[in-house]
């Protein structure tokens, strides 16, 4: 069963966001721009427990800044923070996202791996996979619904 948690947007100046972006070594350069929203997760017992992103691209959408704060990881509540920000998607299109370290973590919660030639050129389009990602970065898709 998912962990109990609460997700409340959050502005792209939230200086607690960018703290833990930065010490994940996740990009930070674009989370004031438009077309992002972002959320901050609490638990049941009100401690923040990290934080998510969505960016939308036409139709489809890239899921960013999945971050669970250090001393709350390997409780299931990365995936919590997935499968909730995911409720805030509309039906239709499709939702994307770059790693470059959580590959095996996005592959146990139903993404999988695809080459750069089908992914959308909105997607690819954002800063995230354009300028601030390697060209490295593992592009992932959504491959089973909700749970
Ligand atoms: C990746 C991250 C969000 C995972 O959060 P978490 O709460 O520890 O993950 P969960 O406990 O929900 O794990 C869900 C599953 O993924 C697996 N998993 C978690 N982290 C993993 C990792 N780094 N590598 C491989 N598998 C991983 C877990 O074993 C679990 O599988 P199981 O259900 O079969 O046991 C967290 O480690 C993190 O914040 N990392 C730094 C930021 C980052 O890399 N974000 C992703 C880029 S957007």
């Amino acid at each position: 069963m998912l962990s109990a948690i609460a997700l409340h947007e959050v502005a792209g100046s939230d200086a607690r966001l960018r703290d833990a972006l930065r010490a994940a070594d996740l990009p930070t350069d674009d989370i004031e721009d438009d077309g992002r929203a972002f959320f901050e997760a609490v638990s049941g017992d009100g401690q923040t427990i990290g934080y998510s992103g969505l960016e939308r691209c036409d139709g489809d959408y890239l899921l960013r800044s999945v971050v669970v704060l250090p001393t709350h990881r390997g409780h299931g509540l990365g995936q919590a923070i997935v499968e909730a920000t995911l409720r805030n998607v509309g039906s239709g299109g499709d939702i994307f996202l770059a790693t470059t370290s959580a590959t095996s973590f996005f592959s146990s919660i139903g993404f999988s791996e695809v080459p750069r030639a089908e992914v959308p050129a909105a997607v690819l389009a954002t800063r995230q996979l354009s300028s601030i990602c390697p060209s490295s970065a593992t592009i992932m898709k959504r491959n089973r619904p909700l749970t």
